[in-house]
């Protein structure tokens, strides 16, 4: 098992629940760096409950800055890179693909690069199941689906992820990648699609839903996923890709009755806006070799997982 670690994005949504699961739940773990730009989407208070811990260490920084990564690889003795840092959200990505190409790209080929002279050390890499485009209402994607990204964050990403295996092969790094699902859960950023819809019912705003509601998402509660990387770093083979999700696919306007029911609020406020361009129909991923394989299985169930969710921000809004 990986016990010196350096989490790039450390500060966002998922990046912050798996440090918290490692200082918390993972006997083994010596030191977790926390390597992360504090962009709009990042919040240090997302790591509060650890950082008073001696194993954390934060660090303000740019994954391109490969001579900062290096010092930090030599410092902190690094045995693996979690690499979570990314533009992440789909509509910003239409409006500025640019950036996407620069962080989500550049930054994974600065990080490899930085790996490629440190050879001992591990690199996993967090992918999307976006990359692997659009369904329709049947089937599953799997780990050896083709690649068909469809929005720039998808394409960023899918770029990112031929490049760690091109540097695997190429280089002989050890490498592992996993793709997972939609994520919810607390600490995610307000312009996602959970907490916007929970935070615009709490002032009771009129809630925008794309289109009519009819695409279809797989959804996972952040621990679960935070607890599928922790398990892939301990069990898995280098070169190893796994695919990681909820098993809760929902159509949009579904889930957002199912949650304004939670809060006791009036679907009223679901108001149809213009689709996104592109909108994406459905993903669906099928999670037997890493069920099989790791013997990994998610925890949360979804009612459950989102009255949590909602309990978070309903508390964060008083504050
Ligand atoms: N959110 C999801 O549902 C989901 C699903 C599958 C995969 N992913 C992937 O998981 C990863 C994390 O997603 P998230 O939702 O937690 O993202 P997020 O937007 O909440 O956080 C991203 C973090 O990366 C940091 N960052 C951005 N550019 C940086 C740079 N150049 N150097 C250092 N840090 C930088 C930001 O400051 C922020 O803290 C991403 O790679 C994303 O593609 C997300």
């Amino acid at each position: 098992m990986y016990k010196r670690i350096l989490v790039t994005g450390g500060a966002g949504f998922i990046g912050s629940s798996f440090i918290r699961y490692g200082l918390q739940k993972i006997a083994s773990c010596e030191k977790i760096v926390n390597l992360d730009l504090l962009t709009y989407a990042a919040n240090l208070d997302n790591l509060t409950e650890v950082a008073s811990d001696p194993r954390y260490h934060f660090v303000h920084g740019d994954i391109r800055d490969e001579r900062l990564v290096a010092e930090l690889l030599e410092e902190h003795a690094i045995d693996a890179i979690v690499h979570f840092a990314a533009e992440t959200h789909v509509d910003r990505s239409i409006s500025g693909p640019r950036a996407f190409y620069e962080t989500n790209v550049g930054g994974t080929v600065a990080l490899l690069e930085v790996v490629r002279r440190f050879p001992k050390v591990h690199f996993h890499h967090i992918s999307t199941d976006e990359v692997y485009g659009s369904l329709g209402h049947a089937g599953q994607f799997s780990e050896t689906s083709p690649y068909r990204p469809n929005s720039p964050y998808a394409a960023s990403k899918a770029a990112s992820d031929h490049f760690v295996r091109a540097y695997a092969h190429t280089y002989g790094l050890s490498t592992t990648l996993s793709h997972c699902t939609n994520n919810y859960g607390p600490c995610q950023h307000v312009e996602k699609f959970i907490p916007q819809m929970i935070t615009g019912a709490l002032l009771k705003r009129a809630l925008p839903l794309y289109g009519t509601g009819e695409n279809v998402r797989d959804w996972i509660f952040v621990e679960d996923h935070s607890e599928a990387v922790w398990m892939i770093l301990e069990k898995a083979k280098p070169g190893a890709v796994y695919d990681i999700g909820g098993g809760c696919e929902m159509r949009n306007i579904d889930l957002l009755h199912t949650l304004l029911r939670e809060m006791g609020c009036s679907s009223d406020l679901i108001t149809l806006v213009p689709d996104r361009p592109g909108h994406d129909l459905r993903y669906a991923i099928d999670t037997r070799k890493i069920r099989q394989e790791l013997g990994w299985v998610p925890r949360h169930d979804f009612t459950a997982g989102l009255q949590k969710t909602i309990a978070w921000y309903t508390d964060h809004a008083r504050k």
